[in-house]
């Protein structure tokens, strides 16, 4: 064998060696409209695991400025590089779930993909999990030697700091922040906590840490916490609001889900939006429309429904499906009239409902409220499907 095949032999050891290496971790990479920060992300992971077998998965939901396709684009020429498009979906904590579960490596890790989170904690983080020494690794911003400061959103970080501090006491971990959409774990671990978590909102680490049976060793990592590469906070908005509605699922979830609670709640809400609107005409209209074929109380009635059904529409447009929220004049024009169908549907079945159980002997009011439980529950079944059963872009 002469000189130059051996070179070649080395370097094709060498090259095989990262190839066939066996998979030692996954990160995974929720994006929602993070186009300009995918490209940078991988050379900056590139840098950061030299001589570890790793693959990147962006879970990305239908993004309008076409993430997926940036992300495929990488993946074309670097396999290490993996790509999970979901349509009609949208939630951090549903992603992150999907991602560690469609990888075959490990030991999973989840990030941001904006360059807030550091790469270069992740080998770290690897060899406290990957040795077995600790279950979960955890880049905290509020550990000892981590910063907030180049985050420049000191109103986010109070924020934080409360929702932690609910956090630490409901479920009794004492971790400077769960949190934290920056952590670690062995694969294993998140398939057997994964049949019970809610997948709801943003906060996976803490649904994790509070489904897992065995009580998880955990090691943090202080994490400088930068400021955002391109684009904008998803969260910035919604991150009270959700934080609430997960703590809600996590607890209460299972008696009454959570999607219909809050269909239920803003239902009545409507209920009061109704009753204001007809008193508030009543008020008004005064004594001038009496005696016209229509009264006072049939107009106001009327217009009180509209408006309350309306209402209704919005808010559940905006909360309850938030992750299917329809947008734009002519799905919303749509969904609008479908929902009117579907609750004039309701309708029937609450009245016909509490007219049997009066005929039966039943009392006026419990009869009345049973006839709203059932058309609600036919409501929500009805526009879940209908209106925004659909998938959409
Ligand atoms: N697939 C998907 N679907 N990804 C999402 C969604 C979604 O609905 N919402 C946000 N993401 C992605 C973003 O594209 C980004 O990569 C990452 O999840 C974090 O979202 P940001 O919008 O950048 O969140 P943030 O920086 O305001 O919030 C930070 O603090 C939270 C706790 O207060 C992040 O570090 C979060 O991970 C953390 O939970
Ligand atoms: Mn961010």
């Amino acid at each position: 064998m002469s000189n130059p095949d051996l070179a070649q032999l080395a370097d094709f050891a060498q090259r095989a060696d990262t190839t066939t290496k066996p998979l030692e971790l996954a990160i995974v990479l929720p994006t929602f409209n993070e186009r300009g920060n995918l490209a940078s992300l991988v050379e900056r992971l590139d840098d950061a695991l030299a001589g570890i077998s790793w693959e990147a998965i962006f879970v990305d939901d239908n993004s309008p400025d076409g993430t997926s396709d940036e992300a495929r684009k990488i993946s074309q020429h670097d396999r290490r590089v993996r790509v999970l498009h979901r349509i009609g979906r949208r939630g951090l904590a549903s992603a992150a779930i999907e991602g560690m579960m469609a990888t075959a490596a490990p030991v999973v890790a989840v990030m941001d993909a904006d360059h807030q989170h550091d790469p270069a904690l992740l080998p770290g983080m690897l060899k406290a999990v990957a040795s077995g020494e600790y279950d979960v690794a955890v880049a905290s911003r509020f550990a000892e030697g981590a910063s907030t400061e180049q985050w420049g959103r000191p109103d986010r970080v109070r924020a934080s700091n409360i929702a932690n501090a609910i956090a630490r006491k409901v479920t009794g971990v004492e971790l400077s922040d769960p949190m934290s959409g920056y952590f670690m774990l062995r694969a294993e671990s998140l398939r057997a906590a994964a049949p019970n978590l809610s997948g709801v909102g943003f906060k996976i680490l803490l649904d994790i840490l509070a489904t897992s049976d065995q009580t998880m060793r955990i090691k943090e990592f202080p994490l400088n916490f930068a400021a955002r590469a391109e684009g904008e906070s998803k969260l910035d908005r919604t991150v009270v609001f959700e934080f609430l509605v997960g703590l809600y699922d996590k607890w209460l979830g299972r008696i009454i889900p959570t999607r219909f609670a809050l269909f239920g709640t803003i239902g009545a809400v409507g209920v009061v939006v109704h009753m204001a609107i007809l008193s508030a005409f009543l008020t008004l209209a005064g004594e001038g429309l009496r005696g016209n074929v229509v009264t006072n109380f049939e107009l106001g009635q009327t217009i009180a429904a509209l408006v309350a059904m309306t209402f209704n529409f919005f808010l559940n447009n905006a909360l309850t499906y938030a992750d299917k929220r329809l947008t734009g004049a002519a799905a919303l024009m749509r969904g609008w009239i479908k929902f009117g169908v579907t609750c004039s549907v309701g309708l029937l079945a609450n009245v016909g409902v509490a007219a049997v159980l009066v005929r039966f002997g039943f009392h006026e009011y419990p009869a009345a409220l049973a006839g709203i439980v059932i058309g609600s529950v036919w409501n929500f079944a009805l526009s879940s499907k209908f209106v925004w059963g659909r998938y959409g872009t």
